[in-house]
């Protein structure tokens, strides 16, 4: 029966049975925003520029505040916007205090969270403990100081081994390539898991824990809502230095997921919980193991965490579905909201991740010019965008993604800035790709991002942008940034009711439907053949146009069942139970 599409069945009219403002209205907001929220991250430096020096600004931010409002974002989370030499994009940071002069001043840091909360949005900001900038006035004067020095305790410096000191003083690896460590001039190594001018912080050291409490405090003062905490897992070392084992067991890695880093995050908590607002920590942590990574979300620790696992999924259904499943499992226990998350500023763009034969991510496996049909990328991507949409927890959109901007994988060598393709010699492509300014208007570079005539952005945009810019895709119904506009809305209107939790439905291997509340369901076409709805349903939104009342490949819809049903079926009555999603179509 697929007869009661017929009137909304297109993407023309996507949300054209809800009314968010009217549910906003009548629904109180019982649970802590955080749990549910859309968190936008904002690239400052590639995300509107003001004052035509080519870097994107916090002028640029809040003049597009009201853009920001209207794609219906709860938060921004803000890259590092501290001053910074730019070894690695901000992350080496001079002065966790300060705004970095291209971006603005710190009152201009103010102005925006307090502009922003007017708009009922709120500010995250990315706090980077596991390192510091070697410009930072710490290395500096670790430098300076003897070895064996309290301020050369603030690091990780040791001598080397054999003759002379000549080798490093193990064999740990840098994340970005090469070893983990550098010599300086009186003969002693520091380490640094990223760039060189990246040097790693010891956390066994009383200074270095009472400074990022105090930067935390900081920011907090001054209205940020909360932080993101850059590699938030590696700040413990094993003081053994002990060479990093090929299988280690959990929390036996000699930087990675150790157990005394949750006494750092509860003493965090603390002090996010001082406040009448209280503010939230959100991590940065790559693991595998979704019980540990759900470890950092214990009711006194960080509150949410990225999703990387469902990032780095491939677009299939029976992977997609454990994913979801095994985040959901790990999270429950400890009472901590999943996040969503499609992409971020370190990752192939999704458009293009999912336009290859291997729809995955990983750091380790993606290679330039990989071929990608992006025509196919888009339609999946816009898929994903509403699966993630749809389910229980909270969302990351990063900048761009809301446009269906692809990786931009030609820019020439002299023109990267990434460590990652610079200390792999370009076998890695790096980080730079997705990084490139935002597209507004016109059909030329800068598209608005600068105003016209004025210097080139900092890194270049492809000249073929024309058509994805705010001002071509804004009001045009088929397009990534109305799709976005419209899903959110329609989220936020929360057509599953109160938090509802997750069912799987019955449905074929290359079908993934699940149902959250008594009417809402989300169905996504994996496989090449149209599926017809369900009995009776109604079509919320869809990500591309119904074939003749029927989902088509690589299209996610949102449904309201016509009925509400008597019972609740258990949650082990579900379907793909076999499993066998075709993967790599
Ligand atoms: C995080 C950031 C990344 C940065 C690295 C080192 O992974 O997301 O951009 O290069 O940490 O700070
Ligand atoms: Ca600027």
């Amino acid at each position: 029966m697929l007869g009661n599409v017929a009137q909304v069945d297109t993407i023309s009219q996507p949300a054209a049975v809800l009314d968010p403002e009217q549910h906003r209205e009548s629904t109180p907001i019982e649970r802590p925003w955080w749990r549910n929220a859309v968190v936008y991250q904002v690239y400052v430096r590639s995300f509107a520029d003001r004052n035509g020096d080519g870097i994107g600004d916090l002028a640029g931010v809040r003049s597009q505040l009201p853009y920001l409002r209207d794609l219906g974002v709860d938060a921004l989370w803000f890259n590092p916007w501290y001053p910074s030499p730019l070894a690695d994009n901000g992350y080496d940071i001079v002065d966790y205090r300060a705004i970095d002069p291209a971006f603005g001043t710190l009152e201009e840091a103010e102005q925006l969270i307090a502009e922003a909360r007017e708009l009922e949005i709120r500010t995250i900001v990315d706090v980077v403990p596991n390192h510091v900038s070697s410009e930072h006035p710490w290395f500096r004067e670790a430098l300076a100081a003897a070895p064996g020095s309290f301020e050369r305790d603030r690091f990780w410096f040791r001598s080397g081994r054999g003759e002379d000191g000549a080798q490093p003083p193990n064999g740990w690896q840098s994340i970005f390539g090469g070893p983990a460590w550098t010599r300086v001039e009186d003969g002693e190594w520091y380490l640094h898991l990223f760039a060189p001018e990246q040097p790693d912080l010891n956390w066994t050291h009383a200074d270095v824990w009472a400074e990022h409490e105090d930067v935390l405090r900081f920011w907090f003062d001054r209205g940020v809502a909360g932080v993101r905490i850059d590699s938030a897992a590696l700040l413990v070392k094993d003081p053994a230095l002990a060479e990093e084992p090929s299988d280690p067991g959990p929390g036996q890695h000699p930087f990675m997921d150790r157990d005394e880093l949750h006494e750092i995050y509860r003493r965090w908590r603390a002090i996010a919980d001082g406040y009448a607002d209280p503010r939230v920590l959100v991590g940065e942590i790559w693991l595998a193991d979704a019980e540990r990574l759900a470890r950092y979300l214990r009711p006194d620790e960080l509150h949410t965490a990225f999703n990387f696992d469902f990032l780095a999924c491939p677009w299939a259904p029976a992977p997609l579905r454990a994913s979801i499943e095994s985040a959901l499992a790990a999270h429950e226990p400890v009472d901590a909201p999943t996040t969503w998350v499609l992409s971020n500023h370190d990752v192939t763009r999704p458009v293009t991740r999912y336009g290859r034969a291997d729809t995955s991510f990983s750091f380790e496996g993606r290679r330039a010019g990989t071929p990608t049909d992006l025509a196919r990328g888009t339609r999946r991507a816009r898929a994903a965008a509403l699966l993630s949409m749809a389910l229980p927890g909270s969302l990351y959109v990063y900048q761009g993604e809301e446009l269906g901007l692809p990786e931009v994988e030609d820019i020439p060598a002299e023109r990267r800035h990434d460590p990652m393709w610079l200390r792999s010699g370009g076998l890695d492509p790096g980080r730079d790709g997705c990084r490139v300014p935002l597209p507004w208007a016109g059909s030329r570079p800068p598209y608005g991002f600068s105003a016209a005539g004025t210097t080139t952005p900092w890194l270049e945009q492809p000249g073929d942008w024309g058509p994805l810019t705010v001002e071509a895709q804004s009001g045009a119904p088929e397009s990534m940034l109305e799709l976005y506009r419209a899903g959110l809305h329609a989220r936020r209107s929360a057509p599953w009711g109160d938090g509802a939790e997750l069912e799987w439905q019955p449905s074929i291997p290359d079908v993934l439907a699940f149902r959250r509340g008594e009417r809402f369901v989300c169905l996504v076409n994996f496989g090449p053949d149209p599926v017809k709805l369900p009995a009776g349903a109604d079509v919320l939104i869809a990500s591309n146009e119904l074939e003749g009342g029927a989902v088509p490949h690589d299209t996610t819809v949102w449904l309201r069942q016509a009925e509400v049903r008597p019972a609740r079926p258990s949650r082990t009555e579900t379907s793909n139970d076999s499993g066998q999603g075709k993967e790599g179509r």
